[in-house]
């Protein structure tokens, strides 16, 4: 018989995503993206970014099926993002996925967003190791997680203790004067800079920190650093060398997420590395991650850079993993939890 045609949705930020997939392969990732209508306020707005879901979701449903060439009497499944993220944004597509299943007759399966950047991996690369490791950096989450089954063995390992990768990025493009989200603009910047002309910080790897913290990341001292240095320059009517920061800024970021992740693959004698999140876009990260892991013969998976970033794709892939593994849909009272663990 014919793999299942599942259809998912993703809400939890500020991208509606409808992709649509048979079995592991991709037939259509439909994305709308609010995130212009942040721009001018720093940082997503939760309120705007719920009711962009509310307008961008049936054209974006009605996009994903005209690519895929199915109509929605064809899906055998709908899946769903129920957590974390933005608890309006996300109730939008646990609402819309719901009434998709009653009104086809069609189970639902909720599925955790961070367990999603995982399993979009399989579209891309084929079947995902058991056990691999990996690093999720987005502008909301930075997590080591050991998975040993995609669809129930998620574990995390370390996490950020402040702010997320992401967001670090974020906000020192914003101290550089960059737009947001400033992720792909340090990155271009950053091409042009010295990455050893300044040396910030690597957080939570001092012999001491080390001890309660292994596995675990923390941006807000290196961001603070960042704005005395840039502060300390303006004050003394030197310009601001964007580029030079911009690398040096990178690489303290991309130095100590690599350093972490491949050290918690050696621990647990894990052989793949899977990288996923928006900020696994960030060239350096690539390009640090391969040379370090190779030493080690350690694998490492990156999805291209659309699939990284929030989409529909990454849910569909996930409750097309839990349907061909028998797992259980959710009821259809499938409540939204912004705090969901993973
Ligand atoms: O996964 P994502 O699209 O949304 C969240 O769930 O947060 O990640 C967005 C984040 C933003 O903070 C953005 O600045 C960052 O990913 N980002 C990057 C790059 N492209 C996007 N960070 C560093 N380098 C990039 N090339
Ligand atoms: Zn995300």
């Amino acid at each position: 018989p014919d793999e299942p045609l599942v259809l998912g949705i993703e809400t939890s930020c500020d991208e509606t995503g409808v992709g649509i997939v048979r079995g592991q392969t991709l037939l259509a990732d439909a994305v709308a993206s609010s995130v212009d209508e942040h721009a001018r306020f720093g940082g997503v707005v939760p309120e705007v970014a719920s009711r962009a879901h509310l307008e961008a979701m049936v054209p974006t449903i009605q996009r994903a099926c005209d690519t895929a060439g199915v109509r929605l009497a064809d899906v055998d499944a709908i899946a769903v993002t129920h957590g974390p993220g933005l608890a309006g944004a996300l109730l939008v597509g646990v609402a819309s996925a719901k009434a998709l299943a009653l009104s086809l007759g069609k189970p639902i399966y909720g599925v955790n967003h961070l367990a999603a950047h995982v399993a979009v991996d399989q579209l891309e690369h084929g079947p995902l190791p058991e056990p691999c490791l990996a690093l999720l950096v987005s502008g909301g989450h930075s997590s080591l997680l050991k998975v040993t089954d995609i669809t129930t063995g998620v574990d995390p390992m370390g996490a950020t203790i402040d702010d997320a990768a992401g967001e670090a990025f974020d906000k020192v493009a914003r101290l550089l004067g960059l737009p947001f989200p400033g992720g792909p603009h340090i990155d271009r910047a950053a091409r042009d800079g010295n990455k050893v002309a300044i040396d910030f910080p690597r957080g939570l790897t001092s012999r001491r920190d080390l001890e309660r913290h292994r596995f675990d990341y923390s941006f807000s001292g290196l961001k603070t650093a960042v704005a005395r240095w840039v502060e300390a320059r303006e004050r003394s009517g030197e310009p601001v060398p964007v580029a030079d920061v911009a690398a040096s800024f990178q690489e303290a970021v991309c130095d100590v997420l690599v350093r972490k992740a491949l050290d918690a693959a050696s621990a647990e004698g894990i052989e793949d590395l899977m990288i996923g999140g928006g900020v696994a876009a960030n060239s350096r990260l690539r390009v640090l991650a391969e040379e370090r892991a190779g030493r080690l013969g350690i694998r490492v998976r990156v999805p291209r850079p659309g699939l990284c970033t929030d989409n529909g794709a990454m849910v569909a892939a996930l409750g097309s993993a839990m349907v061909a593994r028998n797992r259980q849909p959710s009821p259809l009272d499938l409540p939204a939890d912004s705090s969901l663990p993973v």
